[in-house]
């Protein structure tokens, strides 16, 4: 079995080549996008909304993150080419360096690659301790849906100068500490391009504009069955599409193509 590496993942931002995510979190649907292509799965926190039926992400436990994760991961075993696996850690899972360190071992062993955490320059010194000690790690930027109710709701983030300029700064402090990804998520066009090239690790953007060096959506909002929502940046890749499958090889090939996102997907 092949697998794609972190190191696959920095070569293919150094060739310029387009990489694609998706968040998974059961086995089979784990095992469908990594036979259509995609080259990361993301168990992400957003299944409290999209599987569990909360309004946000914050009721997710880290038990719920392991459990999800390791089904995820044992769909992964009957692949051909193993996708880089990232988990999401859960809302007050990493309040401390300490809770994030016994926290990321836990996903660690529940079959994740990386952990991703969500907020700034606070997180520096548990990521340094992670990193320490062999955990990956992915920062998460822009609109961090645990904050939700803090930032007023699913909105645009880094729309002027003085938010523009924390999060590129939030950004570097990350890479500084470590982060070997960074997620951008909902944030202006402009500034997720500047970011993307001013840092050595690989930029998944989500609702950042086409000039990051890798894409993600959820599952669910790309095959258009979230109930109610149809953001700006998300395109229903069941359109004309046969299978679950060939949706989300058109979204693989989409954004190797550069064919996603577009201006119209983009703030
Ligand atoms: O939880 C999630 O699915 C995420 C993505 C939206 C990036 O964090």
């Amino acid at each position: 079995m092949k697998s794609v590496s972190l190191r696959t993942l920095h070569h293919m931002k150094q060739e310029g080549e387009k990489s694609v995510c998706l968040t998974a979190y059961d086995a089979t649907f784990a095992l469908i996008a990594a036979q259509a292509g995609v080259d990361m799965l993301l168990v992400g926190d957003s299944l409290g909304m999209v599987v569990q039926g909360h309004r946000s992400t914050v009721p997710v436990t880290i038990d719920d993150m392991c459990y999800h994760t390791s089904a995820v991961s044992r769909g992964l075993d009957h692949s051909e080419r193993r996708p880089w696996l990232i988990s999401d850690m859960p809302f007050m899972s990493y309040a401390t360096p300490e809770q994030m360190l016994n926290n990321a071992a836990k996903l660690a062993q529940a079959g994740a690659q990386m952990v991703k955490v969500e907020g700034g320059r606070w997180l520096a010194e548990g990521i340094r301790k992670l990193v320490e000690r062999g955990i990956s790690v992915c920062g998460h930027l822009g609109l961090t849906p645990q904050s939700v109710d803090a930032l007023g709701g699913y909105r645009v983030q880094g729309r002027d100068t003085h938010s523009a300029r924390q999060i590129y700064e939030d950004a570097l402090e990350l890479v500084d500490a470590g982060i070997a990804m960074l997620v951008l998520e909902c944030v202006p066009a402009k500034l997720a391009a500047d970011i993307s090239q001013k840092l050595p690790v690989p930029v998944i953007g989500i609702g950042a504009g086409p000039d990051t060096d890798a894409q993600v959506l959820v599952l669910h909002d790309m095959l258009g069955v979230t109930p109610n929502l149809k953001p700006k940046f998300v395109r229903n890749f069941m359109d004309g599409a046969a299978s679950i499958q060939q949706a989300i090889e058109n979204y693989v090939k989409a954004v190797k193509n550069k064919e996603f996102p577009t201006e119209e997907h983009s703030f």
